[in-house]
């Protein structure tokens, strides 16, 4: 299968997310990993939560949410809900400055790398994340892939969070191809997954060496680096 055009997940999978467990290491001696993790569990329980309890508003069966809220506005809630959870006292301030640190991530060393490779090869590429469009905007800058993405396709105007179907139909719309044609990257065992029941070509970048989630969906290819997109496709003419 000639692979078209490769479509990434932002969080953990382009950006890396590492820099924020740091900073709430030093703010939180002791807890800047459970913290971390506690925050990001519920970030994604309440993308799940907010997409499976609303009914759909929109014009088409399924799509939009009567209780979507931004992943910005989930991402405060899941930090404030860890914070609590670990008994951490947090100020509004330092509340901030750990959001600010999600708005600004950095991006993984080999990102940029092959992101300009699949330029070169005139491979359509793009992202296709939960983040709210703002928040995918200052991402992509401040990461540095200006210019390097063709698509920045926020699940916002689904109003659908992935692994819904609808959230996925939004990188084949952009795009124009068939999921098949597609290689979608992502970090994440579950929105590979999901990626997979959706149709996409899929590669599960497996930095961690997690197990599989033993669901019977099993990614199309698992890899350990960016770098391995570039195997998947089609040899560069000289
Ligand atoms: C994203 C999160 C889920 O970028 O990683 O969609």
């Amino acid at each position: 299968m000639k692979i078209r055009a490769v479509l990434f997940d932002a969080y953990g999978t382009l950006l890396d997310v590492h820099s924020v467990a740091l900073l709430a290491e030093q703010l939180y001696p002791g807890y800047g990993e459970r913290l971390s993790i506690l925050w990001r569990d519920k970030q994604i329980e309440y993308t799940r939560l907010v997409s499976m309890s609303g009914r759909g508003t929109g014009p088409e069966p399924g799509v939009g949410s009567a209780l979507y809220r931004p992943f910005w506005d989930l991402t405060r809630a899941g930090l404030r809900y860890a914070a609590q959870r670990l008994s951490l006292a947090m100020p509004a301030a330092v509340e901030d400055r750990l959001m600010n640190e999600y708005r600004h991530l950095s991006a993984f060393p080999d990102s940029r790398e092959v992101l300009a490779e699949l330029q070169r090869r005139r491979i359509p590429t793009g992202i296709l994340s939960n983040g709210d469009p703002e928040m995918l905007d200052v991402a992509v800058k401040s990461a540095g892939f200006a210019g390097l993405l063709q698509h920045v396709i926020s699940v916002h105007p689904a109003r659908r969070y992935k692994t819904d179907p609808a959230a996925y139909a939004l990188g084949t719309a952009a795009l124009g191809l068939p999921a098949r044609e597609v290689l979608f990257v992502s970090s994440n065992g579950w929105d590979a997954i999901g990626a997979t029941w959706f149709g996409y070509t899929t590669l599960w970048i497996n930095r961690g060496g997690l197990p599989l989630d033993p669901l019977g969906a099993d990614p199309t290819h698992t890899g350990s680096s960016l770098r391995d997109v570039l195997a998947l496709l089609a040899p560069v003419p000289a």
